[in-house]
């Protein structure tokens, strides 16, 4: 069985939502889900690196804050510097989930931030590989549907100014879950 670390921060309660379905995800597929929660820019993060290192893939989530991962995800990613001298991340399975308040928001930003980051560790990067979403413009905008942004590069998902249980909508939900199907089965692939 593979192992998936899911290492993310939130402000304000919609990445954690969203956590909760990749490792729903990520259980579905057959995997173990290490769910890690960055806390601060200032904590120590030795536990996030070791649950990073033990895992056979990681799936990092941040909000966007200013079009960017937010400093508690970019602290962590400054905390690797040891493990990217052993090159201890190298191979292993990468891929991130954002949300942000607007529908562009630089959202994708965020999660090219996260992308070099895993190219500079020489992890393999995945994507959901989850078709766009087929919105009509005469229906609503697509909250049941899983990808209505369109995103390929990994989760990006959209949250109004509400309590974490009512927003992001369902669809993006299921996005995020199927994102954690899809590692763990892409984990074990490359296990065996
Ligand atoms: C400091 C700050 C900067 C933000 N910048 C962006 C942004 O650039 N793009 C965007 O779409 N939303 C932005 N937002 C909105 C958040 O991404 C949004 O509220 C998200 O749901 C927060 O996730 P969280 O609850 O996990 O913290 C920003 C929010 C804050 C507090």
């Amino acid at each position: 069985m593979s192992t998936v670390a899911i290492v993310y921060h939130s402000g304000y309660g919609h990445t954690a939502a969203l956590a909760d379905f990749v490792a729903e995800g990520v259980k579905a597929g057959g995997g173990t889900p290490v769910v890690v929660k960055l806390e601060s820019a200032a904590q120590d993060f030795s536990a996030a690196l070791e649950a990073v290192t033990k895992a056979d893939a990681v799936i990092f989530g941040s909000p966007t804050y200013m079009g960017d991962v937010s400093s508690p995800m970019r602290a962590f990613m400054e905390a690797t510097a040891k493990v990217w001298f052993t090159a201890g991340w190298k191979d292993k399975l990468a891929s991130g989930f954002t949300v942000g308040a607007s529908f562009g928001g630089n959202k994708d930003h965020t999660l090219t931030s996260m992308i070099v980051f895993s190219m500079q560790h020489g992890m393999l990067w995945a994507g959901p590989a989850v078709p766009n979403a087929n919105i009509n413009r005469n229906e609503s905008a697509g909250g049941d549907q899983p990808n209505r942004i369109g995103a390929a590069l990994g989760v990006v998902t959209q949250a109004e100014n509400a309590a974490a249980d009512v927003t992001p909508p369902a669809g993006d939900k299921e996005f995020a879950r199927l994102l954690g199907v899809r590692i763990a089965g892409l984990a074990k692939k490359l296990k065996a």
